[in-house]
């Protein structure tokens, strides 16, 4: 492995130890009463995962700032918010997915019953994680207002809505690009913003971290959707070949395999374009760019 990978892998390890540390303190133990949905949450949310959302708030914020104790809260909102799609995304009412980050469903585990309700109870713990942070009132309102913009009927859902109705379809460029952009990329860039405001970025500094964002969230699940084609079950913790089965509105099905390669590559290219004004300071981030399009998992 390269130093600078090794570099990055580590960084992300003790990231996410600190993300998950600080998410576990805020959430009820799982055997508290009533405990079956204690375990459902904590099933999906400690199963694995990346933490993406979370680094990238934590390293958008050490940027412009340098008080990481402040993110960390903030950083497991949004990673619970993540977790809740996911949980809901492979219900058998949606995507039908057996296994997640490596281990069986939530509504594999737990019927689909308690599968929603665990999905439920996460989207609402980040919002009161928020609420919990220890930053200003004005802040946690801005912070509340831009998760529900972001996740709500006009974004994250959206593109979740759209991507339902796609499916079987033959869907135009535009169409994907916005079930792309709205199911996966604005959750993303709300990670990235969360972490600019945190540190006060100035208005341009945020303004180009915005695009920067855009790129890398839709870069994002152009990968995903090449993972679900040439991945490997074990190493991606989760069912390949399904979006083809489903006939899915992806990248691959509207453009090729070849396509989809490219357009991931120009587009971090772009994202990593944008970080130059950093210089040393975007390391990390701009190794995370190759990460996102290099990824395994
Ligand atoms: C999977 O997200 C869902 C998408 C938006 C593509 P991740 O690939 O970040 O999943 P985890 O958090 O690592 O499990
Ligand atoms: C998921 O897209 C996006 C959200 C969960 C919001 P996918 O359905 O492609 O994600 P995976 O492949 O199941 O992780
Ligand atoms: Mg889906
Ligand atoms: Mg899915
Ligand atoms: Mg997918």
């Amino acid at each position: 492995m390269s130093p600078n990978k090794m570099l990055l892998k580590k960084d992300l390890k003790e990231k996410r130890e600190l993300v998950n540390i600080e998410v576990d303190r805020f959430l009820p133990r799982k055997d508290e009463y009533p405990k079956q949905i204690h375990k459902a949450i904590r099933h999906t949310l400690f199963a694995g995962g990346k933490r993406l959302r979370p680094y990238l708030l934590i390293h958008s914020y050490l940027l412009f700032g340098n008080e990481i104790r402040k993110t960390l809260l903030l950083a497991g909102a949004v990673e619970m918010l993540h977790s809740y799609t996911l949980i809901h995304d492979d219900l058998p009412e949606i995507d039908n997915d057996d296994y997640r980050r490596g281990k069986k469903a939530c509504h594999v585990i737990y019927g689909p019953d308690i599968a929603l309700l665990a999905g439920d109870a996460l989207l609402v713990f980040a919002f009161d994680a928020i609420c919990n942070a220890e930053i200003d009132e004005k802040m946690k309102l801005n912070f509340i207002r831009n998760m529900a913009l972001e996740s709500g009927h006009d974004g994250l859902i959206a593109g979740q809505m759209v991507d339902i109705l796609s499916e079987g379809k033959k869907v135009e460029a535009k169409t994907l690009d916005y079930i792309h952009k709205n199911k996966t990329a604005r959750l993303i860039n709300l990670a990235i913003r969360m972490g600019c405001e945190l540190a006060e970025a100035s208005e341009e500094d945020l303004a180009r971290m915005e695009k920067f964002g855009e790129k890398l969230g839709l870069a994002f699940q152009i990968v995903d959707d090449i993972l679900d084609i040439e991945g490997d079950q074990r190493s991606l913790g989760k069912t390949v070949g399904k979006d083809k089965k489903m006939n899915k509105a992806t990248y691959p099905a509207v453009y090729g395999l070849e396509n989809s390669k490219k357009m991931a590559e120009k587009y971090i290219t772009e994202a990593r374009n944008l970080l130059a004004p950093y210089g040393e300071k975007a390391e990390i981030l701009l190794l995370l760019c190759d990460f996102v399009l290099t990824r395994k998992f």
